[in-house]
């Protein structure tokens, strides 16, 4: 049978070696993407979420460099790409939405002039095709007067209208994957649930997969298959939406939960997580929320948990988990 798994990232370790030392912004990363589906990449600031993509697209900075694990495109570990090859990856096979739109759109060229560059650079159309493709994508897009905008330059356009193009150079070459990297934070609440349908609507007519990337678990749970939880360069959990939401084991999925509106707290005060997320120059021993966690054990300071599958059938990289499970198998004593 054909693998169903489009991308299968294996045990990723990403470092950046600076002048203050190894910074281990990724550490043992692993998670699966089947075909046409829409896999959530969630977490705080800095859990490594960009990173990890960046290095699925090999565009770290110069300082970066993935020291471990495989990156599997349709069963191809794609770190041994040639750079012609990975360039080919990057323009048919996956594209990457950024946050700002105003850093990847050049200011000084028309949103034209971008998008028949893409649809150039990586299809056979010639000009007056790429011209034409340029105007039917804007307009898949949702973006009004289409022949009118590929006139006008990015300051022109809202910021909303900005990530719509984007959007549309992103999906210029017909990719297999798409990753969205926190597509819609820097949009109003009302744009950005306008272009999370839109890239609902669009995996759904063009059957990508999506991979999106967010500190808000709130926004993109309705649309996603699958979820996983970062924490410190690590997936602490990883289930379906509604394992995430519902049935959630790992003690930093429950405190994300807490400091989010959502139909269990209506009316309770938010919680935020308290203290300091962790110095990657210099990793925890153990599990790596074991500092800010209140339910640590002696066994989370030295060593890292396991990833163990849930009786629901989800997973969650947690001690406490294990420890209650070997209670109930009757092979730790209850205290
Ligand atoms: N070029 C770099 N040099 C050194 N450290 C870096 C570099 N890029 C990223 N890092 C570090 O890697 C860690 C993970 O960063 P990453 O950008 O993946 O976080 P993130 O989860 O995407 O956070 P955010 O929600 O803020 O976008 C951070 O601590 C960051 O400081
Ligand atoms: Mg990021």
């Amino acid at each position: 049978m054909e693998n169903q798994n489009i991308l299968e990232v294996k045990n990723l370790h990403t470092s950046f070696f600076t002048d203050k030392g190894e910074v281990k912004a990724v550490n043992g990363v692993s998670f699966n993407l089947s075909r046409g589906k829409v896999l959530g990449v969630v977490g705080e600031s800095g859990s490594g979420k960009s990173v990890t993509a960046y290095s699925i697209m090999q565009i770290l900075a110069d300082t970066g460099r993935v020291v471990e694990g495989e990156i599997l495109y349709k069963g191809e570990n794609i770190l041994n790409y040639s750079k012609k090859q990975m360039q080919q990856f990057r323009g048919k096979c996956c594209s990457i939405i950024f946050q700002d739109p105003m850093t990847s759109l050049n200011p000084v060229f028309t949103i034209g002039y971008q998008l028949m560059e893409a649809i150039l650079l990586h299809t056979d159309k010639n000009k007056k095709e790429a011209l034409a493709r340029s105007i039917e994508l804007l307009e898949m897009v949702g973006v009004n007067e289409p022949a009118k905008r590929i006139k006008q330059y990015p300051y022109e356009l809202s910021g909303g209208m900005r990530q719509r193009v984007m959007i549309a150079m992103a999906l210029a070459t017909e990719p297999d994957i798409l990753i969205a990297d926190e597509p819609t934070t820097a949009l109003d609440v009302t744009i950005q649930a306008q272009i999370l349908e839109l890239m609902q609507d669009l995996q759904h007519k063009l059957g990508m997969a999506i991979i999106i990337v967010t500190h808000d678990l709130g926004v993109i749970a309705s649309m996603c298959d699958e979820i996983i939880v970062m924490y410190g360069g690590r997936v602490c959990e990883r289930g379906t939406a509604d394992d995430i939401f519902y049935r959630p084991s790992h003690e930093y999925t429950k405190g994300l939960l807490r400091s989010i509106p959502n139909v269990d707290n209506i009316g309770q005060k938010l919680v935020p997580i308290a203290g300091n997320p962790i110095n990657l120059l210099n990793m925890p021993k153990g599990c790596a929320f074991c500092a800010r966690c209140e339910e640590a054990l002696k066994i989370c300071v030295d060593e890292v948990p396991p990833e163990m599958q849930m009786p629901d059938g989800h997973y969650a990289s947690c001690w406490i988990n294990v420890m209650n499970q070997l209670r109930e198998e009757g092979r730790l004593k209850a205290e």
